[in-house]
């Protein structure tokens, strides 16, 4: 059974996790308006990523006598300079859901809630990847740096980037 403290911890999870989703969702957007097309299904996926980490947070929270709240969410920026600036976001936005992350686990061992410091292992896992993630995109961006060819060939094998780190056997996204 969660205790209160452990629950409320864990739906403003499920909230950071919901808005990440959303905050994906609109840089796909802007990436599929711009006819980025490589990276506009790359975010895509990442969005449906993280709508998958919320879903297992609420199935967790229910399973163990707690009740998941689905809340209101701050709206996504929907504007980016340029998709260098996306992914400078991206990157600063996994580092943010990692501190919720080790936020989270802190209160579970304050709180003496093994079971639920068990599960969240998986999403510290996770995080070192997707920070990784982030950060070898925005490595290859800047050797880019304004080069159109490199921008075509960049769109075109930013699939294969996720594709190489999920073969490292790790989570990714
Ligand atoms: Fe669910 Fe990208 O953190």
């Amino acid at each position: 059974m969660l205790n209160k403290k452990v629950e409320a911890a864990l739906n403003e999870q499920i909230r950071v996790e919901a808005e990440s989703s959303q905050v994906y969702l609109s840089m796909a957007s802007w990436a599929e308006v711009k006819g980025l097309e490589g990276i506009a299904q790359f975010l895509y996926k990442h969005s449906d990523e993280e709508r998958m980490h919320m879903l297992k947070l609420v199935k967790f929270v229910n399973e163990r006598g707690g009740h998941a709240v689905v809340s209101e969410l701050k709206a996504p920026e929907t504007e980016f300079g340029s998709f260098k600036e996306l992914f400078e976001k991206l990157f600063k936005h996994e580092i943010m859901v990692s501190e919720c992350i080790n936020n989270l686990v802190h209160v579970t061992l304050e709180e003496r809630d093994y079971a639920t410091h068990n599960f969240l292992q998986w999403y510290v896992a996770e995080q070192i990847e997707e920070e990784a993630l982030a950060r070898t995109i925005l490595d290859k961006i800047n050797l880019i740096g304004n080069d159109k060819g490199g921008l075509y060939l960049f769109d075109r094998d930013i699939q294969q980037i996720s594709v190489d780190s999920a073969a490292s056997g790790e989570p990714m996204a």
